[in-house]
């Protein structure tokens, strides 16, 4: 997978780019990152890129021009020549990012985000350039670079050979729809702190009812909302109905 950034701040993302599992996936080329200052592309003598709103109104727009230029040259230079690109405006007024919409975008080859500042954008840019407004969380950031650099690491977790095992994001948080359950490693008793018997017990299939529950529960009480979409077995619906009424029973 291809990802191009469009940003005033390349520098910003070294923070990302050797490190950990990114880092080892773009040495092992299944994931290239390529950064663009889009300043560059502003064919003005200061190299200026953003300027007043029409109308009147406080703060500066980032201008069509010096964005559209950067995209087309990425786009001619695209080699497969289908043009399955994503053009990925990062933004809180946009999609909110999901571990599916994470997977949604991973399944492109080729993504180009374009990162704002400033106020915001000409919102041509908006119209007639960008597939997708993808928004981290309610909350205005000072730039899309952050958020760019969560959408990367959320997304390339989806890009086959990134992560060790193939399998583990099949296990994550979400994956299913529920939260995680409990974990716990070496040694047995930390502080006078024990780990739940049965997970020593060696019985695989009492642990795996133990660990179901739990993200049952951990769900119910951190996140109910995810329970309306999760998939849920009968068994695992019987069980959430007695994880209320025992919380509900010790309310009162
Ligand atoms: N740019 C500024 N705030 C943002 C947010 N919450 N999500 C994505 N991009 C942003």
């Amino acid at each position: 997978m291809r990802i191009d950034v469009l940003t005033l701040f390349p520098e910003m993302f070294q923070a990302i780019l050797g490190s950990s599992l990114i880092g080892r996936a773009r040495g092992a080329g299944v994931l290239e990152i390529g950064l663009v200052d889009f300043r560059e592309y502003s064919t003005d003598r200061h190299h200026v890129v953003d300027d007043y709103p029409f109308g009147g109104g406080a703060g500066m727009l980032l201008k069509p021009e010096p964005i559209f230029a950067a995209v087309d040259q990425l786009r001619a230079r695209a080699a497969d020549g289908t043009d399955g690109t994503r053009i990925v405006l990062m933004s809180p007024q946009g999609r909110l990012l999901s571990h599916e919409v994470a997977q949604e975008l991973s399944s492109s080859g080729h993504l180009i985000i374009v990162c704002g500042h400033y106020e915001g954008f000409d919102e041509r840019i908006r119209t007639h350039l960008a597939t997708d407004e993808i928004s981290i969380g309610d909350y205005v950031l000072t730039g899309g670079e952050l958020a760019a650099m969560v959408l990367i690491d959320a997304v390339a977790r989806f890009v086959p050979g990134v992560l060790g095992n193939s399998d583990s994001h099949r296990l994550d948080s979400f994956a299913d729809g529920l939260l995680e359950h409990p974990q716990y490693t070496r040694p047995r008793e930390f502080r006078g702190i024990g780990v739940p018997d049965v997970l020593l017990s060696g019985d695989h299939a009492k642990i795996a009812a133990w660990r179901r529950r739990q993200a049952l529960l951990r769900t119910l009480r951190r996140r109910p909302d995810l329970l309306l979409r999760a998939s849920l077995s009968d068994g695992d619906r019987r069980t959430v109905e007695m994880l209320r009424s025992a919380d509900r029973d010790e309310d009162t």
